[in-house]
């Protein structure tokens, strides 16, 4: 009966952990797949001149342009088309995640 107890203890710990963790990872895994090509595996490579890395960026104000890029309403650097493209089909969810996955990065 304890072992019972334990296993189930533990396996509850164990979903708990993938529970926490999976928002991050999907984060990474977004940005790997939508944003590494052009802003660097780091996102520390700049996709044109005059552009700041975006990692470390605030969460919220990478969420805000990414938003602004969707809706096609930025003009930003002149070159918004790439990233009305790469943020089309992007869900506010996936958004979120991407922006605080590339505010984690340094
Ligand atoms: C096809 C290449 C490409 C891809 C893919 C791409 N970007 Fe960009 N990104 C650019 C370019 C080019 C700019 C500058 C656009 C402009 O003129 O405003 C930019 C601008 C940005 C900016 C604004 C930076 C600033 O200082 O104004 C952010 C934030 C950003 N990208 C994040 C992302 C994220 C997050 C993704 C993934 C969802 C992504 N980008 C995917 C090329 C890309």
């Amino acid at each position: 009966m304890k072992k019972v107890m334990l296993t189930a203890v533990l396996a509850s710990v164990g979903l708990m952990t993938v529970g926490n963790a999976a928002p991050a990872e999907d984060g990474a895994a977004l940005y790997m797949k939508k944003c590494s090509i052009c802003h660097g595996p780091n996102a520390d490579k700049t996709p044109i001149k005059n552009m700041k890395p975006i990692a470390g960026m605030k969460a919220e104000k990478i969420a805000r342009i990414l938003k602004f890029y969707q809706d096609d309403e930025r003009i930003g650097h002149g070159y918004s088309e790439n990233m009305v493209n790469s943020t089309v089909f992007l869900s506010q969810k996936a958004i979120d995640k991407i922006a605080s996955y590339v505010s984690s990065l340094k």
